[in-house]
């Protein structure tokens, strides 16, 4: 009984230093966390070893020439256990669709600061995926099923490439997502039925800074499923114009629309609820898009009793000047825009104003003598 117990430590004792001696020169083998790691980093290695014990589970290669990822590379050299892959900073551009095929215990991978421009939508069918970091890339597109169907995915970061677009079925079937980052990409809008496939998704959080958003009608769905059903850092618009470097926090979906053109209003492409009216007593009442634009306008004529205070004029005296100036579609998102900001401090816009004209919407040819007349002026 004595002699086989001595037997086994005798045999466990070499299994555990068999592995650390079929380490090859150019990297470390050492248990790390309880975990039996290779840390290869930073050596000059242009492909992945072959001769590692096939025990590995944690495999530290960044800092080396890789350059491509073959298919099955992993499985080949053996290292089937592997539970953790760093390949950050090793020039990779190319990864094979079964790059990582048979690694199924698997659960980080980090491809960061590589020159990745593409990757195809089976590349990462592991089961027990639960990391993904793919960040400074140059990645442009992010392609249906990519990311699908896979239980254990909880992060997964894309910061700092040049994504612009997303298909509508990238992520499928996440139900352990938590964390999307999509840091400083070329995004412009994107639609919430993008995440609904995703499956629970009452925790999502999302990293969206420093994105080109265009904060319009497109983008208003999106925007409010973020804002009802998941965190954000701190991320701002780009367009249109009026609400550049306005955060997300700041903003309502309200504000989230799209102006038409006189052409296409004319074209029948939108058709306002009620055209503009150019009755200089009467109301705007316009729905564009089914934004209510709802401002009430006098002109000097204005009966007693619609006079507004010191306090409503010292508010809404930069917003006249400003949509004196401007042109109706301008002017109408303006008036979107301080709507609420109206709607708190003024009861009613009841606003006294001696330019009435400028509230008509112009056909272009007096939009354009108009113009002329200024420049003359
Ligand atoms: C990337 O790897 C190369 C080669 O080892 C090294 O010289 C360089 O400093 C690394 N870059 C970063 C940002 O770590
Ligand atoms: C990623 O790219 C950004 C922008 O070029 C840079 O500031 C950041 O340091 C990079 N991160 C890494 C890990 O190289
Ligand atoms: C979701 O993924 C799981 C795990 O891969 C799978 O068993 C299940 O059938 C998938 N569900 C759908 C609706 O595709
Ligand atoms: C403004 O437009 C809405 C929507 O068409 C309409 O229901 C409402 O009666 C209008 N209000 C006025 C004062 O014209």
């Amino acid at each position: 009984m004595g002699l086989l117990l001595t037997a086994v430590m005798l045999q466990t004792g070499w299994s555990q230093s068999y592995w650390r001696d079929k380490c090859i020169p150019q990297c470390h083998c050492k248990y790390v966390d309880g975990r039996k790691q290779a840390d290869c980093q930073r050596n000059g290695m242009t492909d992945i070893p072959t001769e590692l014990s096939d025990e590995i589970q944690v495999l530290l290669l960044n800092d080396n020439y890789i350059r491509e990822l073959k298919s099955k590379i992993f499985f080949k050299a053996g290292l089937v256990n592997l539970q953790k892959i760093n390949l950050r900073n090793c020039s990779i551009e190319d990864v094979d669709q079964h790059a990582f095929a048979g690694l199924d215990v698997l659960t980080h991978i980090d491809l960061s600061v590589n020159q990745i421009k593409r990757l195809d939508p089976s590349t990462f069918q592991l089961p027990s995926l639960r990391y993904l970091h793919i960040n400074n890339n140059s990645i442009q597109r992010l392609e249906n099923n990519l990311l699908a169907n896979l239980p254990q995915l909880q992060v997964v970061e894309f910061n700092f490439n040049r994504i612009s677009d997303i298909g509508d079925r990238t992520f499928f079937n996440l139900s352990k997502l938590k964390m999307l980052k999509f840091k400083n990409n070329q995004l412009v809008q994107l639609q919430p039925s993008l995440f609904q496939s995703i499956g629970n998704i009452a925790k999502l959080s999302f990293d969206l800074q420093d994105n080109p958003w265009k904060c319009d009608c497109q983008l208003r769905e999106f925007f409010d499923f973020v804002k009802s059903n998941s965190f954000s850092t701190p991320t701002y618009c780009h367009e249109p114009e009026y609400l550049e470097k306005k955060s997300w926090e700041s903003l309502t979906k309200e504000q989230f629309v799209c102006l038409h053109t006189e052409e296409e209003i004319a074209d029948e492409k939108v058709t306002p609820s009620s055209q503009l009216s150019n009755h200089p007593n009467s109301k705007l009442n316009s729905t564009f898009n089914e934004i209510k634009v709802n401002v009430k306008i006098f002109s000097d004529n204005i009966n007693d009793g619609n006079k507004i205070t010191k306090d409503q004029e010292s508010i809404i005296a930069p917003i006249l000047k400003q949509l004196l100036e401007q042109t109706l579609d301008e002017k109408l998102a303006l008036i979107i825009n301080q709507n609420e900001l109206l709607q708190k401090k003024v009861k009613q816009l009841e606003v006294k104003i001696d330019h009435l004209e400028s509230y008509i919407p112009l056909k272009n040819a007096d939009r354009a003598s108009l113009q002329s007349d200024k420049i003359k002026t």
